[in-house]
């Protein structure tokens, strides 16, 4: 199959979240199957930043999108490990940003002009796809724009769209004013209409209505989002595009986050050789300048630090567990100046035990995960969720609220039966995370002896379980040919 793969961030060009992962993983995981997989993602500064070469695809193009002109060139560059081409679009004047996201006010433009680049470069070279696959608001125009502006071209004659929705919480929803600038010209009749009369236009919801399948990243997640609880106001959209959407639970890239060879850790280790990751212990905790005790259980957070993630819980519940407990917490993670503090005035108040690490660094998420003897993910709502499955390969267990993909890769520690791989909480409020976390320190229990044993135990179960995108890979193609059925005849 031909497969051209849009988003706004692919990992390791561009990262701020799972999306760059997956947008990453996918790719290769499909190439790996034998289709010809093309990935298209906006040229940022932090692309040119590790000096990688790349090739001039195109030299000039011309986007006519109502008042503005806006020119960009091509280039591209390999997926890392592949020989997938990633085409760059690279348009300084939206593109050269600090940030891969923004609050400016071009942000529709930005990302209107991504999802047409890409359907201009598959024009420029000759490149019909199968499949336009797309991810989240940023690239949820495509579908309409295939079924408006370019239908025309017979390149795009048999091409079906797929939207993948990682996360609902963000819609691209602007004032309807923006209209003239997305391109859509007189097709723009086509947007949602109800929303047209409240004066916005919702690019996710854009997609919904117009790709010929929906995708979204867990299968708990693909039910929750057609309910009002977790719809974020498309919930009634979905349940009547029910028939084409699926949940297909994320992989992790194990070549990538897998003890025994990650190249980040000091010590790699296994299931069988567990001493390696007391040693990744005592490293992060040097790094952090928290003192190590080997019978102290140390907690670890990597996350973007926003309200998805449920922190708002911890500020009740911390204190009083530091207060109290022989405990450590470790946080990776930027974003909400409220969390940030919260962490930093945990750190100060019990600065034995509590450190937080502004800033994104990927060595030290892979420390965290090894070094760590529990994971904490209290999110509200998680469509998937990778930390839980890497710090489940990495014998860390996870401390999570029973949501999306969550409750879709962790099971809760019954002692007893000997079963389950982490710690799991159902209420998303301070007695369901008091819980989870007395649920983790109670198998902890006194750390040594007979409760290492089991803890031990708890570890091995989770290392064994396999997160690899060999399954996942096979449900992204069925999805594939149930929407391009010509592909499935030859
Ligand atoms: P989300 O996409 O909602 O942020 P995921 O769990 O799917 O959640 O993916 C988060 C990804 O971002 C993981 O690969 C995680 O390791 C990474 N990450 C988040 N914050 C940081 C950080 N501060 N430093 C390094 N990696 C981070
Ligand atoms: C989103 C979600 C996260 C998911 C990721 C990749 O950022 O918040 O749960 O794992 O996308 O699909």
């Amino acid at each position: 199959m031909k497969v051209l793969f849009v988003a706004s961030e692919v990992s390791p060009f561009a990262k701020t979240g799972g999306l760059g992962d997956v947008s990453a993983a996918l790719p290769r995981a499909l190439r790996g199957r034998g289709h010809d997989v093309r990935v298209v993602m906006p040229m940022f500064p932090r692309v040119l930043e590790k000096g990688r070469t790349f090739e001039l695809v195109i030299a000039k193009a011309t986007l006519k999108l109502g008042p503005n002109e806006v020119h960009f060139s091509v280039h591209s560059c390999p997926l890392p490990g592949t020989d997938v081409p990633v085409y760059f679009v690279k348009c300084g004047a939206l593109f050269d940003r600090a940030n891969v996201y923004t609050q400016d006010p071009d942000e529709h433009l930005r990302f209107a002009v991504l999802s047409h680049a890409a359907l201009v470069i598959a024009q420029r070279l000759g490149f019909a796809p199968d499949i336009v696959h797309a991810n989240d608001w940023q690239t949820a125009l495509l579908p309409l724009l295939l079924k408006t502006v370019y239908s025309w071209d017979r390149l795009f004659e048999k091409t079906r769209s797929i939207l993948t929705i990682h996360n609902i919480g963000h819609q691209g929803t602007f004032d309807a004013s923006v209209i003239p600038q997305i391109g859509l010209g007189a097709d723009a009749h086509r947007l949602h209409q109800e929303q047209l009369q409240e004066g916005r236009i919702n690019f996710l919801l854009t997609g919904i209505l117009y790709a010929n399948a929906i995708t979204t990243v867990s299968p708990t997640y693909a039910r929750e989002i057609q309910r009002p609880e977790h719809g974020v106001g498309l919930d009634r959209f979905l349940r009547e595009r029910s028939d084409v959407l699926f949940g297909i639970l994320n992989g992790i890239e194990e070549g990538e986050w897998s003890p025994a060879t990650d190249v980040h850790l000091p010590v790699r280790y296994s299931a069988d050789s567990l001493e390696g990751k007391e040693a990744c212990k005592r490293e992060l905790l040097r790094a952090a300048r928290l003192p190590y005790a080997e019978h102290v259980p140390l907690i670890g957070i990597v996350s973007r630090l926003v309200w998805q993630k449920g922190f708002d819980l911890c500020s009740a519940v911390l204190p009083r567990l530091f207060a109290n407990k022989a405990v450590q917490l470790l946080v990776l993670g930027t974003g909400e100046p409220k969390y940030e503090a919260l962490f930093s005035d945990l750190g100060r108040a019990f600065p034995k035990q509590v450190v937080h690490r502004a800033g994104f660094s990927e060595p030290l998420a892979h420390l965290v995960e090894a070094g760590s003897d529990f994971f904490l993910m209290p999110s509200r709502y998680e469509p998937c969720g990778l930390n839980q499955m890497y710090s489940l390969a990495y014998g860390t267990p996870p401390i999570v609220h029973k949501t999306g993909g969550l409750a879709d890769t962790v099971s809760h520690y019954d002692p007893r039966r000997n079963r389950g791989n982490g710690f799991v909480f159902e209420h998303f409020d301070e007695g369901g995370l008091t819980f989870g976390l007395a649920s983790a320190l109670s198998a902890w229990g006194t750390g040594r002896g007979a409760d290492r044993a089991a803890m031990q135990e708890l570890r091995r179960r989770g290392m064994a379980q396999r997160f690899g995108w060999d399954e996942r890979v096979a449900d992204y193609e069925t999805v594939y040919r149930k929407v391009a059925p010509h592909v499935a005849r030859a």
